[in-house]
């Protein structure tokens, strides 16, 4: 990032204010210093979405969402960063300067290499003789010679050196080949030199939403690992931000009001030569932030069409749950289990229709799905269904949709719907971080103690940020403090907070947020802004109550550090036991009792 780059977006910032910009979008409600709505990004009923005027950022506390007037634009509108900027800075009368950086002809240089090396892909499948084991193995899969052109695909022989002689050859330096992804360096005798990174292989060119082709996939023709290839992260290819065969599924998508995802490159040429074409891959990874936001520019609506199973945490090693979460409506495209969408289609092109047709909101597919494996008539059955779901259901980000299936579920397996609300209810809470109830509640029922003690952590960090007025910095703080923060970043972030602390106590100024802020790494930054914008109870705004809390967090995390060392304890009594090494076992039993003399001394 240049310098250039930092004072533009800081002179916009300073000339835009954050609740003006969001007015415009959002009924805005004044809350303390801050403002409050109904987050847009969520469905939601109590408003969690809040605008700070002090620190000029917005923050969901329901879906976690957050940032500045930028990150406002780019969610709100679908905007690039780049849009973002040129429209706030059109908006504050800041000029912008152009961007001369030689970034920009590197880029330039990668996206026509990537073109020559498609050329070359291309040819070899359909005109050269190299190609022709490719061309029938596409063809036996049921490949048309249209989807070969439409998606441009290639075989790259399997040679060391033939691409990258090519493109030598047509001017690009082996640096640039290499800076590519289509090499690889290797150590040549003194000099720079490459071999291929393809080698035998068919080529799908990997082009993004706005037709730029900025990398390639490459699948083995046998049954050799690893079956696919990809270019690597370049300058101009990022696969967490790419989607396969959005360039010509956008449209599409648009007009259907539906995305459908599918596994992979075969699949998705499938479907759009059987003319599905709202079709995209993720290319067998989970779906990421960048992708999520890919597809909802063109549709809320999304459709998965590859195999799902039940166990246990799918949705969020798919990225199901972060989609829910952004508010991507979820449905699930049911195919004959273990098929995928190629399979289905070669198959009859009229199953794969039937199947999209029949799609089904995924917490509907979980019902269907879990009452196969459960016998319904069974009341120990129709418990365990609830033990499974309810987390799942604890999950569902919309208030509404999220009742909507309480009430299913609780029909479904004929239990009192306010019962499995208020699970459902108690789960979520131990999710959305209400600090004060975690410190009075002591019991460690709802969360485990891990997180049970990452949320004081943080509960303690909130009050820090949050002295009352007439504060006055007394070393009632304990030295050795420093152990009782497991999170590395709020160890860092209560050091620095206890010296700014000291320092305006000892000058008699008051808390300002942004002073403290100021200096601070970036990522501390926004870990501050989010524990900063907490609400925290009225009556913590009087010196007494407010140290009362603090104490009594303290008191918790030593409590927590306690406990935590007598379970280790434990397990190297029972250890020592185990061996025989008697002496040990000694040592560890005082060091055990005076532990537990300590706890119980808090
Ligand atoms: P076919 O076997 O030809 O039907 O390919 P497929 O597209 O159905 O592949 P599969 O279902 O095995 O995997 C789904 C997607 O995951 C593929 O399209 C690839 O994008 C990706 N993938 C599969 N195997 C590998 C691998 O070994 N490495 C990497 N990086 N990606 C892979
Ligand atoms: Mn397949």
């Amino acid at each position: 990032m240049t310098a250039t780059g930092m004072d533009e977006t800081e002179l916009i910032k300073q000339k835009i204010n954050i609740v003006d910009l969001i007015a415009e979008y959002l009924p805005l409600k004044k809350s303390g210093v801050n403002f409050k709505t109904l987050c847009p990004f969520h469905g939601e009923k109590t408003p969690s979405f809040v605008v700070s005027p002090e620190r000029q950022i917005w923050h969901c506390f329901g879906c976690g969402k957050g940032g500045d007037l930028f990150t406002f634009l780019m969610e709100k509108e679908g905007m690039e960063f780049k849009e973002a900027l040129e429209y706030l800075a059109k908006k504050a009368g800041v000029t912008l300067k152009a961007k001369t950086d030689q970034v920009k002809g590197l880029k330039e240089r990668l996206f026509e290499a990537n073109l020559k090396a498609q050329e070359f892909f291309h040819y070899i499948l359909t005109k050269h003789l190299l190609g022709k084991t490719a061309l029938e193995y596409l063809q036996k899969r049921g490949i048309s010679d249209a989807s070969i052109e439409q998606f441009g695909l290639g075989y790259a022989p399997n040679s060391w050196e033939s691409l990258s002689k090519f493109l030598l050859k047509r001017g690009f330096t082996t640096s640039e080949i290499i800076a590519s992804g289509l090499a690889v360096a290797s150590r040549g005798a003194g000099q720079a030199s490459c071999y291929d990174r393809f080698r035998g292989r068919i080529i799908f060119p990997l082009i993004d939403s706005k037709d730029k082709l900025r990398g390639f996939a490459g699948r083995v023709l046998d049954f050799a690992e690893p079956k696919y290839i990809n270019t690597p992260q370049t300058a101009i290819f990022d696969k967490s931000n790419f989607l396969f065969g959005l360039n010509l599924a956008k449209g599409d998508i648009r007009a259907k009001g539906e995305a459908v995802l599918v596994e992979g490159e075969m699949d998705v040429i499938s479907s759009h030569q059987a003319n599905f074409k709202n079709v995209v891959a993720t290319k067998g990874t989970a779906l990421t932030e960048g992708q999520i936001e890919l597809l909802k520019k063109y549709s809320d609506n999304l459709s998965l069409g590859f195999d799902m199973d039940l166990a246990g945490d799918f949705a969020s090693r798919r990225g199901i749950e972060m989609a829910d979460k952004a508010g991507l409506d979820i449905k699930v495209v049911q195919i004959i289990k273990g098929k995928d969408a190629a399979e289905v289609i070669k198959e009859d092109p009229n199953l794969w229709q039937k199947a999209i047709e029949g799609s089904v909101p995924i917490y509907d597919y979980y019902l269907a799905s879990i009452s196969a494996r459960f016998d319904l008539k069974n009341p120990l059955h129709l418990r365990k269904i609830g033990e499974e779901l309810i987390p799942i259901w604890a999950k569902i980000s919309d208030d509404l949709q999220r009742d909507h299936y309480i009430q299913k579920l609780a029909a479904f397996i004929k239990t009192d719907e306010s019962a499995l609300r208020q699970a459902i209810n108690k789960l979520r809470q131990a999710e959305t971080r209400n600090y004060s109830q975690i410190l009075h509640q002591k019991k460690d029922d709802v969360v485990n103690l891990r997180s049970r003690r990452e949320l004081l952590e943080e509960y303690l960090i909130a009050l820090l940020l949050h002295p009352p007025k007439d504060f006055v910095f007394v070393s009632t703080f304990p030295s050795n403090i420093y152990d009782l923060f497991l999170a590395e970043a709020l160890r860092q972030i209560y050091v620095m907070l206890i010296l700014y602390l000291d320092s305006i106590s000892f000058k008699a100024k008051s808390f300002d947020i942004n002073e403290f802020v100021a200096g601070l790494p970036k990522e501390i930054i926004l870990e501050v802004d989010r524990l900063y914008l907490i609400e925290l109870d009225d009556k913590l705004k009087e010196a007494r109550s407010w140290e009362k809390e603090v104490s009594g967090v303290i008191a918790e995390l030593k409590k927590a550090l306690i406990k935590a060392s007598l379970e280790k304890l434990s397990f190297e009594i029972k250890n020592a036991q185990e061996f025989g090494k008697m002496e040990v076992v000694e040592t560890l039993n005082k060091r055990f009792r005076d532990l537990s003399v300590k706890l119980k001394n808090l």
